[in-house]
């Protein structure tokens, strides 16, 4: 059989342009191999990727233990649907429940079906236990928020981007300004509001971290006023400011709790949303589901990523890096960047507008690091939490080289 020759990067991104949907605009990169920290292009050059994307990759690229789960669980069931039992689910739901100290999980795919799914259980426990009244629910959302692209979602959005044009909108959701607490609470206050959303931390929007106590709040006003606190850690979860958790931070719990992204180390989409009884007992058979949620693949693939976390502390070593990224990214000059911030390893860097931010992404991909550019000058960076020091350092120092070639 004749070898398949490979393409190059420029004939990949042609492909992509001429035959793909134009709904994203990537970096000029085509990538063909990861392993930890690193990805490969087609043409053989290697890069630090601190994109992990989007905090999907916590574990590192192609973790083998993950990649061995996938591969074993795959030679023997890959899907059987909700209609049958399989021997993964409930043994994954039970690892999960017993580590987040909920009683029950609902096995989603992506992270907006997590998002969806909530709103789902946050309406239905409005009108079945709250006594809210057919079809009023209202469920609070915080401006800048971000979870993912569906109408609910879009219609959740205060970004005209994700929104302009995708109307009508989903009625009863609203919006109260991130970090504001007497905001929320005169919201709250309204009887016919099921649930507050609200991401620990906001990642899309450039890693806005709330005040200190916030979350303490949040969870004070919701259970004084009956209203289900739903936190979206489908980018905070799993390991990526520090802890399991974000709200761990806090030490507080919300009543519904959104997972993805890292929940199958990158491999497969895969979410979850996890309650108590009392809330997640108001879905009853036949009113909520979809085919691939809770497969076997998922399942076996998820328990992995999440004892490859637990083990290989990799909360703690995010915990533990977060200074040394601080102490690097402090070295680059204010002239240049006006802002650095962050949790663990979910940190991103304001930079000066003499500098386009567009423009550090092609230096620094140049230079062998992959970073990507939010809301025009603002870049996140979260590298694989499995990263060491030494790599940590280095990828600093080509930021630092980065900046550095801009005169100023
Ligand atoms: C906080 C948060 N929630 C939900 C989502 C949506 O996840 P997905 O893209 O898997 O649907 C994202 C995606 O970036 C996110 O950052």
């Amino acid at each position: 059989m004749a070898e398949q020759k490979s393409l190059s990067s420029k004939e990949i991104i042609a492909l992509e342009d001429q035959y793909g949907c134009r709904n994203y605009a990537p970096l000029s990169v085509a990538l063909c191999r990861g392993q930890g920290v690193f990805v490969w292009d087609v043409e053989g050059n290697k890069y630090f990727d601190f994109l992990s994307a989007y905090s999907a990759v916590n574990q590192g690229h192609c973790h083998p233990r993950i990649i061995n789960a996938l591969k074993d669980q795959a030679d023997r069931l890959t899907l059987v649907s909700r209609a049958f039992y399989s021997d993964q689910l409930g043994k994954y739901e039970k690892f999960m429940t017993n580590l987040l100290g909920y009683d029950r999980l609902l096995p989603m795919n992506t992270g907006v079906e997590g998002g969806e799914s909530a709103c789902k259980i946050a309406r239905k426990w409005g009108y079945d236990i709250k006594g809210i009244p057919k079809d009023q629910a209202k469920i609070i959302f915080a401006e800048g928020n971000f979870w993912g692209r569906t109408l609910s979602a879009v219609s959740s959005s205060s970004d005209p981007t994700c929104f302009q044009g995708f109307g009508p909108y989903m009625p009863c959701f609203e919006l109260v300004p991130y970090n504001d607490i007497p905001a929320l609470e005169k919201k709250l206050k309204d009887p016919t509001v099921a649930a507050f959303m609200v991401e620990p931390i906001q990642g899309e929007a450039g890693v806005i971290i709330p005040d200190d106590g916030y979350l303490k709040k949040v969870r004070e006003l919701c259970t004084k006023y009956n209203v289900l606190w739903i936190a979206d850690e489908v980018q905070t979860g799993l390991g990526r400011t520090g802890k399991l958790l974000a709200v761990e931070h806090e030490g507080v719990k919300p009543d519904i709790l959104i997972l993805g992204k890292a929940l199958s180390g990158g491999v497969l989409p895969v979410s979850a949303v996890l309650a108590n009884n009392e809330v997640m007992d108001v879905i009853k058979p036949g009113t909520h589901g979809s085919t691939y949620g809770g497969n076997p693949l998922a399942c076996a693939v998820a328990t992995e990523a999440i004892k490859v976390l637990l083990e290989e502390k990799l909360c703690e070593n995010a915990e533990r890096l977060s200074g040394v990224f601080r102490e690097e990214l402090q070295k680059i000059p204010k002239s240049k960047v006006v802002n650095i911030r962050g949790r663990g390893l979910m940190f991103a860097i304001d930079v000066h507008d003499s500098i386009p931010a567009y423009d550090v992404c092609l230096r620094l991909k140049e230079a062998g690091m992959l970073a990507k550019q939010t809301h025009g000058q603002t870049i996140r960076l979260a590298p694989p939490l499995v990263i060491t020091e030494e790599q940590l350092r280095q990828g600093a120092k080509i930021m630092q080289k980065v900046f550095e070639s801009y005169q100023k």
